[in-house]
């Protein structure tokens, strides 16, 4: 871990932490979501007047009430797994199935069925399903994920793109699966590709774009370009955010040059990330030599970011943020692993009790969370 910079919180969190704190409702770590925040990102992503599709990707934060309010907001949804379908379809009874996109890797042959079956849209990733399952496709229309560009994102774990991925149609694929897919009886509607996650350089979508729009060219069916997600947010102190004004003013040139083409984005993260905090209460501290380790009641078992990316969230003591900062502090859980680190940072002089605020942890953070150790981990609570 660096050094951390300077302090805040998210403008958003006293309301609720508050409420929490005073009610002494935090017997257990916590997930604490705005809904109110959530709007506001969708709002940002609005100002990309040429995006003709929103859709989250909920593996980001799938919590019940933040769907639903994507869904009143005209967001549609980007599903990983049979368990996401079911999520949405379960809060949202009355979704229509073309707001749903299925984007399945290594999936088994059921999956694609129970998708078709219900009539959701599927983002085909490789020959293996039309070379072993035509039968499915029959009469299907469907996207194309291409492995084009070059995978980018905050850590090697989060590229998608190239040979160490495992993601993607490879180019060298392409012939056959256009072929099996035209003898199957299938029609391909779009074209897919997705670069990696936490990413800034506006060029990424860009670059997409125009690398889909060249072989949307041999295929006279394709109407959309799903430029995939990965728009990134600033986890630390001075860190810009992204610039999606820069991001439109390539996007409304590129639909000047081929306006024929519907463009979709996926974001996960850039919606729900900055919505979400984890408080968790200080268990113990120790000292070693300079350092000091500050134990708190939840570790990697509720986010496994730092420990698994080595992502640095901002960390503060909410029960005495006004209090002069003096430790240079390790923040730990209580899982048996020496990479149970939440992170470094300063705090002031810090006891038993007291609750720790992480920044930003809306997106990746529960969604990820294990109970480890047999150790439960945070619940959600939701604010509005
Ligand atoms: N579309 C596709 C096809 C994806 O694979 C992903 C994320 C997204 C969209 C949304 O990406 P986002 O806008 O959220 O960056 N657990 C990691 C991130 C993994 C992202 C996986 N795919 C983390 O905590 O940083």
């Amino acid at each position: 871990f660096a050094e951390p910079g300077p302090l805040t919180t998210p403008d958003w969190w006293q309301p609720a932490a508050q409420e929490l704190i005073e009610r002494s409702a935090l017997s257990a770590p916590c997930y604490v979501y705005s809904l109110p925040r959530v709007r506001e990102s969708v709002e940002q992503l609005r100002q990309l007047k040429s995006i003709d599709r929103l859709l989250y990707a909920m593996k980001a934060n799938c919590n019940p009430a933040v769907l639903q309010s994507l869904e009143r907001l005209n967001v549609d949804f980007e599903c990983v797994s049979i368990g996401e379908i079911e999520r949405v379809r379960r809060v949202m009874p009355q979704l229509p199935a073309n707001r749903i996109l299925f984007t399945p890797n290594f999936a088994p042959r059921s999956e694609y069925a129970f998708a078709f079956k219900q009539d959701i849209t599927v983002t085909l990733d490789n020959l293996h399903p039309i070379e072993h399952w035509p039968d499915l496709f029959k009469g299907k229309n469907v996207l194309l994920r291409l492995d084009v560009g070059a995978g980018k994102g905050h850590h090697a774990h989060v590229r998608t793109v190239g040979q160490q991925a495992k993601f993607g149609i490879p180019l060298s694929d392409l012939d056959d699966v256009l072929t099996r897919l035209s003898n199957a009886g299938a029609k391909i509607t779009g074209l897919h590709a997705h670069t990696g996650s936490g990413i800034f350089d506006t060029t990424t979508w860009l670059d997409n774009a125009r690398m889909l729009a060249e072989i949307a060219t041999r295929l006279p069916d394709v109407q959309v370009l799903n430029l995939g997600g990965g728009l990134g947010i600033p986890y630390e102190e001075g860190q810009q955010p992204l610039d999606l004004a820069l991001l439109e003013k390539g996007l409304a040139d590129f639909k000047q040059q081929y306006p024929q083409f519907k463009l979709w984005l996926e974001p996960g993260r850039f919606i729900v990330a900055q919505a979400g905090v984890l408080l968790a209460r200080v268990t113990q501290i120790k000292g070693k030599g300079e350092r000091h380790y500050v134990g708190i009641e939840t570790g990697m078992n509720s986010l496994l970011r730092p420990a698994l990316y080595g992502a640095r969230h901002r960390i503060v003591n909410l029960t005495k943020l006004d209090a002069p900062l003096a430790w240079q502090a390790t923040i730990v859980g209580p899982i048996c692993e020496s990479g149970d680190k939440l992170g470094e940072t300063v705090l002031p002089v810090t006891e038993e009790g007291d609750v720790l605020l992480i920044a930003d942890a809306g997106a990746y953070g529960a969604v990820m969370s294990s109970s480890y150790n047999l150790r439960a981990p945070g619940q959600e609570f939701v604010f509005d």
